[in-house]
């Protein structure tokens, strides 16, 4: 098996660009700014000048622009302008596209050492530095890694000079981008694994590899103990499979954390969703490989918070099991016994991702977690309310601020939906203290309001990737597949590390 990416070696240097010794050096250029393109076009002997006159590069956001540097003072010929759009606009986001275009454009170049010059106007914030270096990591990804012919056509960028003009306000930010990027590269590749690699133990035990990382402890509840905890919804959701479940339990205590708050992170685990009896249509289908997305996020998240040396404890549970119909899978109409003591009447089994976050929900609030965040490719109805760009939010008041501030910090597009108390109406079993399925209206609405019945007066927030953890077209910025999404988001909450929780 070849790998999926590669980690490159970062170096910050203060370097003057004509003295950078690299195959290609990339320069962000902000729109509508003379002085950044003058520099570019003397040494280009005016070539950006026809280039502006031809209306051929301008600056604005993602437009990129290749040219020989004819000046002989320059170590290094090559160089790559990417438009940042106008200086007001720059943002996280923006950074982490412009890095991931770089990123893209350098491989597609085979060019093994690039520079990065980052022009003085960024260095005023180290976030966007941070992400710059988190997108060039991510774009070091391939997802051909279960090819066997073509390979010489698979090529990772090697080395990075991040040269930074003008006074240095960013230290630390390469090397947190840096980690950020390995751990949603190491994400992304558990989230492209099709479910025959996959399954919840191979699952389980890829996760716990990544959380091994001074500070965690971790453990893997199998079948038998997931019996004995009483989780029955999560069981439920297994009995159609051949795979047993798993529970990955991770724990971030760090020497000198105070003891509260403890956040607790839950992610869905379904290594692959054929919705069970009330089965899916065969159409896309196989795209429910990605349904532990939530999982993967979690783990990801831990990890970067555990290198990072965040000074905060956090618990992480992921419930894993296949979907699947078969003979002993639970049927339309079921009723079942959460480890919380919640029934529920299963009335669609496609509606599965729900079962398995009730018990770790009350799982993680077991272990002691004083604020929850769950994440969860939950609803298509969430991709039809927010389409495939925006995450879906849902929880308690304050703490939802808290996620959307952390979200707005790491660049990461979410939107708050409401959990009024009218929605729980449609909840309501005739046999049970549930159904889980209501229906089609505000499908990802009632989906959330399900999940808050497990997390009592906790602090809780839940976030439905559906739309957003799978990319269906390249970007000049990212590849197809997963995208990682919502792992920056729980890094920042964990950064803000208790201020101003609720
Ligand atoms: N994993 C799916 C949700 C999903 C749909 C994710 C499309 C990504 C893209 C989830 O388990 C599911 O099947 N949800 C059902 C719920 C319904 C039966 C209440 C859905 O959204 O149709
Ligand atoms: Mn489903
Ligand atoms: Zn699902």
């Amino acid at each position: 098996m070849q790998p999926a990416y590669e980690i490159p070696e970062f170096i910050s240097s203060r370097a003057r660009v004509a003295d950078i010794d690299a195959d290609i050096i990339a320069i962000p250029v902000p729109q509508d700014d003379a002085a950044a393109m003058q520099i570019l076009d003397r040494a280009a002997g005016g070539d950006l000048t026809t280039a502006t006159q031809r209306g051929a590069f301008t600056g604005k956001p993602m437009e990129m622009w290749a040219t020989h540097v004819t000046d002989g003072a320059w170590r290094t010929r090559p160089v790559l302008a990417v438009g940042t759009g106008p200086a007001h606009e720059l943002s996280v986001e923006r950074a982490r596209r412009v890095g991931g275009v770089i990123g893209l454009t350098a491989r597609q170049q085979r060019r093994e050492r690039v520079a990065v010059v980052v022009p003085e106007q960024w260095c005023a914030t180290a976030s966007c530095v941070e992400a710059l270096v988190e997108g060039i990591t991510f774009a070091n990804y391939d997802n051909g890694h279960y090819k066997s012919r073509g390979l010489d056509s698979r090529f990772f960028i090697k080395h990075v000079e991040v040269a930074v003009q003008g006074p240095e306000q960013s230290n630390g930010a390469v090397e947190r981008g840096r980690v950020i990027g390995e751990c949603i590269n190491a994400a992304r590749l558990l989230i492209n694994e099709p479910g025959n690699w996959l399954t919840p133990r191979e699952f389980a035990t890829r996760g716990e590899a990544l959380l091994k990382v001074p500070g965690i402890t971790t453990e893997i509840l199998d079948e038998n103990r997931i019996e004995e905890l009483g989780m029955g919804l999560l069981l439920g959701v297994a009995r159609g499979s051949s795979e047993p479940p798993r529970v990955l339990v991770a724990r971030y205590e760090p020497a000198g954390a105070p003891a509260s708050p403890v956040l607790g992170l839950v992610g869905k685990g379904i290594t692959f969703d054929t919705g069970g009896i009330s089965i899916k249509p065969a159409d896309g289908m196989e795209r429910m490989k990605d349904d532990m997305a939530g999982g993967a996020t979690v783990i990801a998240a831990l990890r970067a918070i555990a290198l990072e040396q965040l000074n905060l404890r956090v618990i992480a549970i992921v419930p894993t099991t296949e979907n699947m119909p078969g003979g002993r899978a639970t049927k339309p109409g079921d009723v079942l016994r959460g480890a919380s003591g919640i029934t529920v009447e299963v009335n669609n089994t496609d509606a599965e991702g729900r079962l398995i976050l009730g018990d770790g929900l009350w799982y993680a609030k077991e272990l002691g977690a004083t604020h929850l965040v769950d994440v969860a490719t939950l609803t298509g109805a969430c991709v039809v309310a927010l389409g495939k760009v925006t995450t879906g939010l849902f929880g308690t008041d304050g703490w939802v601020e808290v996620v959307s501030a952390a979200a707005a910090q790491g660049g990461e597009k979410v939107w708050a939906l409401p959990l009024f108390e009218d929605y729980r109406e449609s909840l309501k079993s005739e046999i049970a203290d549930m159904i889980n399925s209501p229906g089609r209206p505000g499908g990802a609405i009632t989906a959330a309001m399900f999940l808050k019945e497990f997390v009592g007066t906790t602090p809780w927030a839940h976030l439905d990737i559906a739309g957003t953890a799978w990319a269906e077209d390249p970007r000049a910025w990212s590849v197809k597949g997963a995208t990682g999404v919502m792992i920056r988001t729980l890094v920042e909450i964990a950064r803000t590390g208790g201020k101003n929780w609720p």
